[in-house]
């Protein structure tokens, strides 16, 4: 089947579905609560929906620990609701890509239970090392969440490994055998008519042969021996070419600790790319070190070199995705942006990735600019990674840490109105609504067309009419500013300026030349002062010809 490559020309609204709208009143997001709000999605300019895991799940993970793959939750409206939401998406125009996790499963999958049990063919389906005389664990690796690397398991009398929480076993993919599980979820998940997915940290699913001990990361200690692991390309190629091939459809996969070399072993764009876009961590990593554990002061400087390094280096060779949220990250208005100045930073945090090339993704809330949430307390939090971080420090160090780096700041419901619960359920939230839902929420911003809110939609629709922004080249201006960030992109016809100022100050900027002609086609404040750019503004400019 041709790969058209349809997501292109799109843009991808990430749902969450637990803190997304409950339209059944339990208190849970799901997806009755979905297919209220598609048109709400359409109206952004939206076309496409990922969906963060609906399988049924003991939710230790918040459903990236999944029991069934086959399957959609009870809470979240069971396989009927997916398909009307589906066929309501579809119906929009717009395209569906579900997660896809199988780095692990959870321990209480049906596999696990039998593997555990040594029922064959599930005998070999996890990794599996026996005891040490010794008294050691098998290797020297942590998991990303939970302490060490492998479990004990009485029943069997092993070690099983676990890169992230204890209840998620890591499948052993060199097993032909699951991998053929794998592609029958993936077809199945085809012929019911989805469009793609989004592979969880997929890059982890092969192991260095005899997992050895690592000897170079302090913490995620391991990590080197399983990212991008000796069978990776061959694994994803037979993925490709026995399933994927078949379908006109996208995959994007995620991708800790890549930088563009690397990521074009997967995505350069031949007939065969093993996959289409990578969801890569350096855009994130503007005020931390490798991961939100590690916190630094902010620096422009940081994000626009990675947007620039992988604008660059992917340019004619591959395609990029664009993101500054998801369910992994604080809020990116506390953290690029200022909370003082929160609708003008998001705004300008909207323009600096919404106009670079590729395809861009919006989380939700992102989009009405909601902030991180700040509990008084660490027992407040749920996230099973947040519960284990910083744990050796005393609770008035620690909240300050979690503050910073929790998942659980973008995971509070999404703030529909200034009701009760932000509109977001009539009955018990799951979860902490954020408190500033009164003057944060979509209702109101509906009503002001100077909201961020509405300037998402000005962006998107702009981006969509100017064939600039989806075919010209990048161009950085004043890379080494710490206060603006400036680029172009040109085609023969057409170039784009953006303007975005990261400061709190009025700034002064210079246009490049020939662009004083340019016509002011979005600006964040009301109106235009030349040469002067007031807090946090942006602007964006074109001009015909080059
Ligand atoms: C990915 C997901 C994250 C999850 C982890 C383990 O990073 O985005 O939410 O906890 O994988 O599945
Ligand atoms: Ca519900």
């Amino acid at each position: 089947m041709e790969r058209t490559r349809w997501y292109k020309d799109m843009v991808f609204y990430q749902i969450w579905p637990r803190s997304f709208c409950d339209g059944n009143g339990d208190g849970i997001g799901d997806l009755q609560g979905v297919y209220e709000k598609l048109d709400y999605i359409q109206s952004l300019g939206a076309d496409g929906i990922w969906f963060s895991p609906l399988y049924p799940s003991p939710g230790i993970d918040c459903g990236y620990d999944i029991s069934d793959y086959m399957n959609i939750a009870a809470e979240y409206g069971g396989m009927e609701w997916f398909r009307k939401v589906l066929d309501g998406a579809h119906a929009r125009g717009m395209k569906v890509i579900m997660d896809l996790v199988v780095n692990h499963t959870s321990d209480e999958h049906e596999w696990f239970q039998k593997s555990r049990r040594r029922v064959d063919p599930y005998t070999d389906y996890y990794i599996w090392r026996p005891k040490k005389a010794n008294g050691k664990l098998p290797n020297n690796w942590d998991s990303n969440f939970e302490g060490k690397a492998w479990q004990y398991d009485p029943l069997r009398g092993e070690y099983y490994l676990h890169l992230f929480a204890v209840k998620q076993p890591d499948l052993n993919m060199d097993n032909p055998l699951v991998r053929e599980e794998v592609k029958k979820v993936l077809r199945f998940w085809l012929e019911l008519g989805v469009d793609g997915f989004r592979e969880d940290v997929i890059t982890y699913i092969s192991k260095a042969e005899g997992l050895p001990d690592d000897h170079l990361f302090p913490v995620y200690k391991g990590m080197p021996k399983y990212n991008h692991g000796p069978h990776i390309h061959e694994y994803l190629s037979e993925f490709r070419t026995d399933v994927l091939s078949h379908y006109d459809c996208m995959t994007l996969a995620e991708a800790p600790l890549v930088w563009p070399k690397r990521a074009l072993e997967y995505i350069r764009e031949t007939p065969n790319s093993e996959i289409d876009m990578m969801i890569q961590f350096q855009c994130m990593c503007a005020d931390c070190l490798f991961s939100d554990y590690f916190h630094l002061p902010f620096s422009l400087r940081r994000m626009k070199r990675a947007f620039s390094s992988w604008q660059n280096k992917l340019e004619g060779k591959a395609w990029n995705m664009l993101y500054l949220e998801n369910h992994d990250h604080p809020r990116v208005v506390s953290r690029y942006g200022s909370e003082q100045y929160r609708a003008e930073s998001a705004k300008s945090l909207a323009a600096a990735y919404l106009f670079l090339k590729g395809t861009p993704f919006v989380y939700q809330g992102q989009e009405i600019g909601m902030t991180s949430w700040y509990p008084e307390h660490s027992d407040m939090y749920e996230d099973v990674q947040t519960r284990n971080q910083y744990r050796n420090l005393p609770e008035s160090r620690r909240l300050p840490k979690l503050h910073q780096a929790s998942r659980d700041s973008a995971r509070t419901p999404m703030q529909w109105s200034d009701e009760e619960n932000a509109g977001f359920t009539s009955g018990k939230p799951w979860f902490y609504v954020n408190r500033n839902y009164t003057e944060i929420n979509v209702a109101q911003q509906e009503n002001d067309p100077e909201s961020v809110l509405n300037f998402y939609r000005k962006a998107i629709a702009l981006r969509k009419a100017l064939p600039v922004v989806k075919d010209g080249i990048y161009r950085e201006l004043h890379p080494l500013s710490n206060r603006l960030y400036m680029y172009l992109r040109q085609t023969k016809q057409q170039q784009l300026l953006v303007v975005c100022s990261f400061s709190s100050k009025a700034e002064r900027f210079r246009m490049p030349k020939g662009f004083t002609s340019g016509e002011l086609l979005l600006g964040s404040y009301p109106d235009e002062e030349p040469g002067v750019l007031r807090p946090y503004e942006c602007r964006v400019y074109l001009k015909q010809g080059d």
